[in-house]
Formats: C-alpha cells, structure tokens, sequence
C-alpha cells in the first residue's frame, strides 16, 4: 500500500433486490483522516451501499479496496477485524440486555483467571462512555436498553463505536432522533475523533448536517453517482442543495455547472 492510496475505494457497486435496483454502478472514496459525507435523498441507496461494503449483503457487481487491496468481507465481522465498524441506521442492540452490556457486547471486560464478568468495571466504564456522548443524565447502565428513548439508544450505539478502536467508522444517520443539542455534542465528538485520525464516512440525508462536518461530499441518487465536492471548491452547503435537486430533476451533472451559474446570475 502507498500513503498515497485512498484508506477506501469501492467501485462499480450494484445490487438489486428482486426487482428494486438499489446501486447501479455506485462508487465512493475515503481518504485518510478525513470524514467524507455521503449524502442522498430517502432511498437513494445509502445504507445498502455500506451493507454492502462490509459484507451484511452481497453485492452483485463492483470492486472494494481496503488500503489498496481488493477486498471481499463475507460478514460484518470480517470487516471489523480489518478496522472498519459501523452504527447502523436500523440494527445494533440488543432489547432486553443493559445498557452496559449493549456498550461492550462481544468485548466484555473480565477478571480471574476464569474470566468472570467484571460488572463494575463494564459499569463504570459505561458511565464514562455515556458522559463521552453526552448522556450525563443516564447514571444507572444496568437498564436494559428497551427502557431508553430512541435517541438514548442512538447514543449507545455512536458511544459504542467511538470507545472500541477502528480506522474507518462508519455512520449512517447517526443524528436520527436526537435533540439538536444531542446532535451538536455528536458532531463535536465526531470532529475530535478525526483529530485523533479516525476516518468517517458520515450518512445522512440532512445536507446541512453534512456539510458541518464533512471535508468531502459525495451525492447519491437511485444508486448512482451524483456528484462530488471538495468543502474547499463549496461556497456552502447551497450548492450541494442544488446539486441534489437539479440531479433528483433528471439533469445531467456534467451539464450542472452551467446550470448554476445561470440560477446565481439571475438572483
Ligand atoms: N433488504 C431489502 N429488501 C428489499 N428492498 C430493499 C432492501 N433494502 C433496501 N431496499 C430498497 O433499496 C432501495 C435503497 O434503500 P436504502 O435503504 O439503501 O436507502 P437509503 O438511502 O439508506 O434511504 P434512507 O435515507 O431512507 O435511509 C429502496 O428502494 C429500498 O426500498
Ligand atoms: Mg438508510
């Protein structure tokens, strides 16, 4: 691998399911240390995009490279072993376990040479990773994860993520039920994990919220490419907006340029 190479590359990607064509030929890019939004309207294929990258579904077609290898994750797990771990928009917890145990599932810390269930220290440790996001308020990890509200969960799963080490993190919608001062503490505590170089691809379909915390954007729309920007080449996040719409109209990107210089010239 040269450092020149992207952390992640995936090209080409199709999937259909039964007769909705989710991807057709979609591609992405992840630098490294950099937080790349990924953003589209509802259905535009997103979250089957990253199932497919890391192995929950198998694609039809197309081509992944992970630090410039080709790569072909069998199952989530494979992908987590290579460094990439993702919250998911619709699954991650477990009901009836506590909060605590939804934060370490499948990493819980032990003591003895037995490896007996440390409670105490899976509880304090909770504790600061609920702080870490922002759920001061939730003091009792022994809940089961069915009693919090939806954004309490929401929080769980980022928190989960964010504590566990990974070279790529994934998000997909991570905002969705969240208070918008939930929202800001995330974004903030996303901007400081890419410090620590972290890459993120970062989901959503709110593009204000993508251009908040992306330094790269790249638009979906019914499985295919619709664009993508450097922060630095946007004068905000308007031109995305545009971009999307004019796309989502049946427009031709390459012709997209023109367009907007028309629409700015005239306002
Ligand atoms: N398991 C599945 N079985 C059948 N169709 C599916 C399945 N998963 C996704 N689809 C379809 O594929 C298309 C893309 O869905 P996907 O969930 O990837 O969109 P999305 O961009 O993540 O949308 P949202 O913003 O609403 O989360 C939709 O038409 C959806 O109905
Ligand atoms: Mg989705």
């Amino acid at each position: 691998m040269s450092t020149q190479d992207p952390l992640l590359e995936v090209k080409n990607l199709h999937k259909h399911f039964g007769s909705v064509r989710a991807l057709d030929g979609m591609d992405i890019r992840v630098n490294h240390g950099e937080i790349m939004s990924l953003v589209g309207d509802n259905g535009a294929g997103k979250s089957t995009l990253i199932k497919c990258l890391v192995g929950y579904h198998q694609p039809d077609e197309g081509d992944i490279y992970w630090r410039g290898e080709q790569v072909d994750f069998q199952n989530p797990d494979e992908a987590l072993d290579a460094g990439i771990r993702v919250v998911y928009q619709d699954i991650g917890l477990a009901d009836t376990i506590s909060v605590a145990r939804n934060l370490f599932i499948g990493s819980e810390p032990t003591r003895g040479p037995a490896g007996t269930l440390d409670v105490e220290k899976m509880h304090e440790e909770a504790a600061d990773v609920l702080d870490e996001i922002g759920l001061k308020s939730l003091n009792d990890p022994s809940l089961p994860i069915e009693n919090l509200s939806g954004g309490e969960q929401q929080s769980v799963k980022i928190g989960r993520a964010l504590y566990f080490d990974a070279d790529l993190l994934i998000l997909d919608e991570p905002l969705r039920a969240l208070s918008v001062k939930e929202g800001e503490k995330v974004l903030r505590t996303l901007k400081k994990t890419r410090e620590k170089g972290v890459s993120m691809i970062y989901i959503t379909h709110n593009i204000f919220q993508a251009y908040e915390v992306g330094d790269r954007f790249q638009l979906i729309d019914n499985g295919e490419n619709a664009g993508e920007y450097a922060k630095d080449e946007l004068d905000g996040p308007q031109q995305l907006v545009e971009s999307l719409k004019y796309v989502a109209g049946g427009g031709d990107l390459d012709e997209f340029g023109d367009e907007t210089d028309v629409a700015e010239g005239t306002t």
